[in-house]
């Protein structure tokens, strides 16, 4: 089973059982993680699953997609590490992934 932690911007850490193929996004609300609204239900189109990937798995959670580069020039407080969760598919590969939640949707 792979786990995910996040981290909420005052500190609340939350770590959860994720299922592989499931995105890091439907992690979060499956877990009731506060923070993640999603309110487009993953369709990369409100930029309400923002979370900022720890450095150390940057590299495993790949590049952003055109996509989602768009929906990030929207959101607020994008970090070179931002990225949208219902964009990050759970998989072994990603088992310890840290992610912190920006402070707006907290
Ligand atoms: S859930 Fe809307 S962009 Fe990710």
């Amino acid at each position: 089973m792979t786990k995910i932690t996040f981290i909420e911007h005052d500190g609340t850490e939350h770590t959860v059982e994720a299922v592989n193929g499931l995105t890091v996004m439907e992690t979060a609300i499956r877990n009731m993680v506060p923070g993640i609204d999603a309110d487009c239900g993953g369709a990369c189109a409100c930029a309400t699953c923002h979370v900022y990937v720890d450095e150390k798995w940057e590299d495993k959670t790949g590049e952003r997609s055109s996509m989602e580069q768009s929906m990030l020039d929207f959101a607020s407080d994008v970090e070179a590490s931002s990225r949208l969760s219902c964009q990050i598919k759970v998989s072994d590969a990603l088992d310890g992934l840290v992610v912190r939640l920006p402070e707006q949707q907290g």
